[in-house]
Order: C-alpha cells, then sequence, then structure tokens
C-alpha cells in the first residue's frame, strides 16, 4: 500500500504511537501531568478494570480542567454503584431488538440521501451521508419532530466542538455556545418528558420514562444527560466510522471489488475500519490506588491518557496490523471499549455503517476515488476522523 500526499499528518500519527510502544509504552507527560498508555494489553487491563481505573473526572481532574458538557456527568464518567444501576436502567429502553427494528428506516433515510446524489457521479461522503444519517436516525429515535430538527442540529454541532478551542477566546465562546446549546436541550427535553409522561408513544423517551430498576425510575437529569449523550456519543463517532471506512477502502480499492463480489464481508470490513482508524482515539481514566503498569509505577488520582487508536495497531495482539484485512479473524479491537462502559451504541453504530456501505456499493458502481487534494482532520483530542471527504466513481 502506498500513502498518499495527503496522508502524510495521518500516517505521522500512527508513526507516533507505533514509536511510543516500542520505546516508551507507559510515558509521564510533565506538560499534562498525565500518563500516556500505548499498548494493547495495557489499554485493555484499564478498560476491564473498574475498580482500580475510574471514570469519573472528579477523582483525578482538578476542577477547573473538568469539562463543563453534559458529557462530564453523564453514564461514561460514573463509577459502579451509580454507574451499574443507570446503565441497567437504560439499557432496558435502548436494547439491540429496538435497534433491530430500525433497519427498515435507516435503509429508508440512507436511500433518500444517496439519492439526492447518485446522479452526479460524485459526492462528499461526510456531508452528504455520514454526517446527515447517524443525527436523522438519533432525532427520530428520540421522537424530535422534522421542524426542529434543524435546533436539534444546531445544539448537537455546538456540544461536538467542545474540544476545539485553541486560543482562550475560542474557548471561552466554545464554553457559552455548549451552556446555551444545553440550556435549550434541557429545556427542549422536558418538555418532551412531561409531553410523554401524559401520553406515552413507542418511543425509546417513553421507554426511559417506564424503565425501573428497583422500583426506582430515572430522575429528570439523569433522563436529559443519558438524551444529550445519545446525541453526542452516537453522532460524529458514526459519522467517522463510515468516513474513515472509505478512507480505507480508497487505500485498499481491491477491497471495494472483494466487497462487491461478496457482501457477507461488509460486517468484518466495518469492524476492520474500526480496528484501522478508530473514531474514538483516546478515552481517560484515573488510579483510585498506587498500581503498576508495565515497569512503571502510577500513584493514586493521577490521569491516564487510554490510546485506544495505539492499542489498535499492536503487533503484539493484531499479526500485520498496520494491514487492513477485510477478513481479519479474530479481530478483538477496542474501537468500541471494552467493560462496563463497552459502547452501549454499537449495534445500532454497526447496523447504520452495514446499510450505509451496502448502499453505496449497490449504487456507486465502479471503481472509488477520493479526491487528492488534501484531507483536513477534525480537530478533535478524542475523535479521529475528517472534515470533508469527496468521493467520485464509475470511473
Ligand atoms: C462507530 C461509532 C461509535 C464508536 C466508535 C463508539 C465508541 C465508544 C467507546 C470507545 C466507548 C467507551 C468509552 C470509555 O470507556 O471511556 C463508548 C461508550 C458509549 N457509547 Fe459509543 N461509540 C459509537 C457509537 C455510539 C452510538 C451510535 C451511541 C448511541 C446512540 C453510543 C452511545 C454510547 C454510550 C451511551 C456510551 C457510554 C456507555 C457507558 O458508559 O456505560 N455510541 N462508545
Amino acid at each position: 500500500m502506498q500513502t498518499k500526499p495527503n496522508r502524510e499528518e495521518i500516517s505521522a500519527t500512527y508513526g507516533w504511537y507505533r514509536q511510543m510502544r516500542e520505546t516508551q509504552p507507559v510515558f509521564f507527560d510533565q506538560n499534562v501531568q498525565g500518563w500516556h498508555l500505548f499498548r494493547y494489553e495495557d489499554v485493555a487491563r484499564v478498560l476491564s478494570d473498574h475498580a482500580t481505573f475510574s471514570s469519573d473526572e472528579s477523582n483525578f481532574l482538578p476542577p477547573e480542567y473538568r469539562n463543563a458538557t453534559p458529557i462530564s456527568s453523564s453514564l461514561l464518567r460514573m463509577d459502579p454503584p451509580r454507574h451499574r444501576k443507570l446503565r441497567n436502567l437504560v439499557s432496558q429502553a435502548f436494547t439491540p431488538r429496538m435497534v433491530a427494528h430500525m433497519e427498515e428506516r435507516i435503509t429508508e433515510i440512507t436511500n433518500g440521501l444517496l439519492d439526492q446524489v447518485q446522479t452526479a457521479g460524485e459526492m462528499d461522503v461526510i456531508r452528504d451521508l455520514a454526517y446527515p444519517l447517524p443525527v436523522t436516525v438519533i432525532a427520530e429515535l428520540l421522537g424530535i419532530p422534522a421542524e426542529r430538527r434543524e435546533e436539534f442540529k444546531q445544539w448537537s454541532d455546538a456540544l461536538v466542538s467542545g474540544d476545539e478551542g485553541t486560543t482562550e477566546e475560542a474557548r471561552l465562546a466554545v464554553i457559552q455556545a455548549v451552556k446555551q446549546a444545553t440550556d435549550s436541550m434541557s429545556a427542549y427535553f422536558t418538555e418532551v418528558f412531561e409531553e410523554r409522561r401524559v401520553h406515552p408513544h413507542n418511543d425509546l423517551v417513553s421507554a426511559l420514562l417506564a424503565a425501573q430498576v428497583d422500583g426506582e425510575r430515572l430522575s429528570n437529569e439523569d433522563l436529559i444527560g443519558f438524551c444529550v449523550l445519545l446525541l453526542v456519543a452516537g453522532n460524529e463517532t458514526t459519522t467517522n466510522l463510515l468516513g474513515n471506512a472509505i478512507l480505507c477502502l480508497d487505500e485498499h480499492p481491491e477491497a471495494v471489488q472483494r466487497l462487491r463480489a461478496n457482501r457477507d464481508l461488509v460486517p468484518s470490513a466495518l469492524e476492520e475500519a474500526l480496528r484501522y482508524y478508530s473514531p474514538v482515539k483516546l478515552t481517560v481514566r484515573g488510579t483510585t490506588a498506587e498500581t503498576s503498569i508495565g515497569d512503571q509505577r502510577i500513584e493514586a488520582g493521577k490521569l491516564l491518557f487510554v490510546w485506544i487508536a495505539s492499542a489498535n495497531r499492536d503487533e503484539a495482539q493484531f499479526p500485520d496490523a498496520d494491514q487492513f484485512m477485510i477478513e481479519r479473524e479474530p479481530n478483538r479491537h477496542l474501537g468500541f471499549g471494552r467493560g462496563i462502559h463497552f459502547c452501549l451504541g454499537a449495534p445500532l453504530a454497526r447496523l447504520e455503517a452495514k446499510i450505509a456501505l451496502n448502499a453505496m456499493l449497490d449504487r456507486l458502481p465502479g471503481s472509488w476515488h477520493v479526491s487528492d487534494a488534501p484531507l483536513s482532520l477534525i480537530n478533535s483530542s478524542s475523535v479521529f476522523g475528517v472534515k470533508t471527504l469527496p468521493l467520485i466513481w464509475g470511473k
């Protein structure tokens, strides 16, 4: 495989991961006062041992460094026993069965989006499909009426741009926008909950309102937090799974031909894309007790940067780790995490990506070619993907 010139930034990032795995796999960074972990074994262990490695930011971040988004007080950033209780509650509503029921609707939305570009012979995969598909699906799951979708998209954009501020001024503007979006969403969802309590529908919000563990229901605050988490955790990540899968296929055109010939390979090709260009590249944890990782002693209360994207390229776990192999088996990648925080939306993300990739294979004939113009990466510390992805086909 030859790296295109515009992929230099990407290959430099993966080169850095490799170098760190080989030379300083457990590395203390003075600048951020935290430990970086690069090896599969260490990353998998940290994600699996929630007693030693906490997700609750108040255990390892001083208040001024805590991110003021609803995510910081969500399920994702909780430890047991609160995490277990909340996860049990929301799992009653957000089930794989409910997701499977969405198949027909996801196919309809996907085809509607491809109808708008098919005859043009070119599209921007992000703008025209990978971005609108998950945002529309989650809006429908949450029962947001079509006339409020635009507003809803603006709130969602404001929340996901949360870690893009570089200058102090930009950072303050982002904080302000996040606060406004959070307030508007809270007001909106409170209205919806009130309405659904009186008139339950057959939808996710009504199921969340009805869910009970030990006779206890979700509080209004937890309900809002979960709806916002679904929106943020589910959108940009799924957009990037599809975008990154197309990037992988552009670098390996023979794989497109093999997928056309055998559609049964689509799910394993998507798993390989999750490994090869992981949409969530980084997550964080904090130590609750003194521990050792590799040959380093780490004190209690320390911040850990857990590099999922690096773990997923570790040769010790994946033979020929830098090869994109659509039939890779086994493929125990960490793209959806591991342990108690394993991605709740994985069945939905897998279904959306499978339907979208199959529809592209059906409707965009011939070979696919991503523009040679430079690709710009999303400016995020935790998510990996491109902002635009111009694709032409049929040539
Ligand atoms: C390809 C797309 C996706 C990727 C790569 C992804 C990745 C992840 C990862 C790595 C985690 C664990 C983070 C950690 O342990 O710190 C996670 C958790 C989570 N994800 Fe996803 N996700 C995706 C799509 C979705 C979707 C579509 C939804 C819902 C609509 C969703 C909802 C969640 C939730 C609620 C959690 C928190 C679970 C918990 O803390 O118990 N994700 N995701």
